[in-house]
């Protein structure tokens, strides 16, 4: 795992708005999957400026997104589909065709959203690079504690914390749903490369697991330790509680150091 910590939020927005436009250089097509929640915001605003400036295009790009509450519709004020929408999607220049989220609106069978979701991911070449939040409690997507490490996308009802937390964004606590789809972890570990984006002391304990902890399905962001290549970007508050971060700090100068010599090739 690549842990790099950063000052404070508007450098992780920058240094995760950097990494896709890098991506996105390289590979025009890529597929992304997508991640809603607060924060993602201030990326999502940097792409959208990155995109109008002409530095970053997203005409070929396809996206998958995490999750999606169940018997929501999609232009419900509160679902990730809206959310997406008016955070990203019609601030760039990506075809809404390409957008997907694991939506299933009133009428839909939950149970068929999953299978149908992985099948997509899977004609489309599989995600290139997954953005990632996570929960207080460690959740990745809506994959709450003692969600199966090998899980795919399905339905999941949501834990109390969870629900309370994201309550502040319903008006009505009646209209809220208490579960959702989301993709699984195995869906998550499938992607070719992950970035995990945290910010706020809030987040310090999960990330502390996340990096340092056992791999447990009681924290199912540790999974990622399983993974091949993950970067974790957090602000100093978020990386306060890392046992290690003297370590992770020296890393990065390494890194640093390394590639001022191949800068310019
Ligand atoms: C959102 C998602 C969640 C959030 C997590 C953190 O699509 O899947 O896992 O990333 O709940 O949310 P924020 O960023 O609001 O703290």
């Amino acid at each position: 795992m690549d842990v790099v910590i950063l000052e404070n939020s508007d450098a992780v927005a920058a240094e995760g708005a950097q990494r896709i436009c890098t991506l996105l250089g390289e590979k025009p097509d890529a597929v992304l999957g997508l991640a809603t929640g607060r924060t993602p915001l201030a990326m999502y605003r940097q792409l959208a400026a990155d995109c109008k400036r002409g530095r970053v295009t997203f005409a070929d790009v396809t996206t998958f997104n995490l999750d999606e509450y169940v018997g929501l519709n999609a232009d419900d004020p509160q679902s990730y589909r809206r959310y997406m929408n008016r955070e990203l999607f019609e601030q760039i220049n990506i075809d809404p065709s390409n957008t997907k989220l694991p939506m299933c609106e009133p009428g839909v069978n939950p149970v068929s959203v999953g299978p149908r979701y992985e099948a997509a991911i899977r004609a489309a070449g599989g995600i290139d690079l997954q953005v990632l939040g996570i929960g207080q409690n460690g959740h990745i997507g809506f994959n709450e504690p003692t969600s199966s490490l090998n899980s795919r996308t399905r339905v999941k009802t949501l834990t109390r914390e969870t629900l309370e937390r994201n309550s502040q964004y319903f008006d009505d606590a009646d209209g809220q749903p208490l579960i959702a789809v989301t993709m699984g972890i195995a869906t998550i570990m499938d992607a070719t490369a992950v970035l995990l984006l945290a910010t706020g002391q809030d987040k310090a304990a999960a990330i502390q697991q996340l990096v340092e902890g056992p791999v447990s399905a009681m924290w199912p962001a540790t999974a990622l330790q399983l993974h091949e290549t993950v970067t974790v970007l957090i602000d100093d508050a978020a990386a306060s509680r890392l046992e290690k971060r003297a370590y992770y700090d020296w890393v990065g100068q390494q890194r640093q150091r390394l590639q001022s010599q191949f800068d310019g090739e």
